[in-house]
């Protein structure tokens, strides 16, 4: 998703407050003293996740989670450095939203790999199905959609990322099928949809045969 100037909008709350002290502290543990800075990432991801079960959303009803300025300010205040240091970190990346998203974020892959199995389907399966396009959310919050860079899992191209869950080797109609199942609140199964298991060919193994028996997956 296009990075936007969302950074000084009329919906960023005033002030933000980590909601679970021990968490951050956790996370600043992790590193040496004077290395605090190393928690940025780690405690970007730690707002997102609050936001997604705190709000606000902006106008939306429901959200996913995003990290407003008033987080970012707080985490350089706690890692000791620049405010300008945590927003170059949270715009470089696509997975730090910016902005209100909705419940269901999906990201979808349209690099390479994927765009050669037909990710464009993908695409226009979603588009289509829910009436908005690329960069835009659903009225009633549920559904944003993003396009994103490769997201390793090329062997199972087609591929989208929903929320935290990979969901691979689609086609067109799986694809309505999971929004239609989400729209219900209910999450499908993840991982691929074409039956195979992980990213070995669809007839099973066709290598380490031996290793495959003792792992119970032939
Ligand atoms: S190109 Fe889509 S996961 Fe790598």
């Amino acid at each position: 998703m296009k990075k936007s100037n969302a950074i000084n909008a009329s919906f960023q709350p005033d002030s933000f407050e980590f909601t679970d002290p021990k968490a951050v502290k956790e996370i600043i543990g992790r590193y040496p003293q004077g290395r605090e800075h190393s928690a940025i990432m780690p405690l970007l991801d730690l707002a997102q996740r609050q936001i997604a079960v705190t709000g606000p959303y902006g106008d939306l009803p429901i959200g996913g989670g995003w990290i407003t300025r008033a987080a970012m300010d707080k985490i350089a205040e706690i890692c000791g450095v620049a405010k300008i240091k945590i927003y170059e970190v949270a715009t470089f990346y696509s997975m730090y939203n910016l902005e209100p998203v909705g419940k269901y974020l999906i990201q979808l892959c349209t690099t390479t790999p994927c765009w050669l199995c037909n990710a464009n389907d993908i695409v226009k399966a979603c588009t289509d199905h829910l009436g908005i396009k690329i960069g835009q959310t659903t009225k009633d919050g549920y559904f944003t959609l993003m396009e994103v860079e490769c997201l390793g899992a090329c062997t199972n191209a087609p591929m989208i990322q929903m929320n935290d869950l990979y969901y691979e080797d689609l086609t067109g109609e799986k694809m309505i099928e999971i929004l239609e199942s989400l729209k219900k609140d209910i999450i499908p199964p993840h991982g691929p949809q074409n039956g195979r298991r992980g990213s070995m060919a669809i007839t099973g193994p066709t290598s380490l045969q031996e290793q495959a028996k003792k792992a119970g997956v032939l």
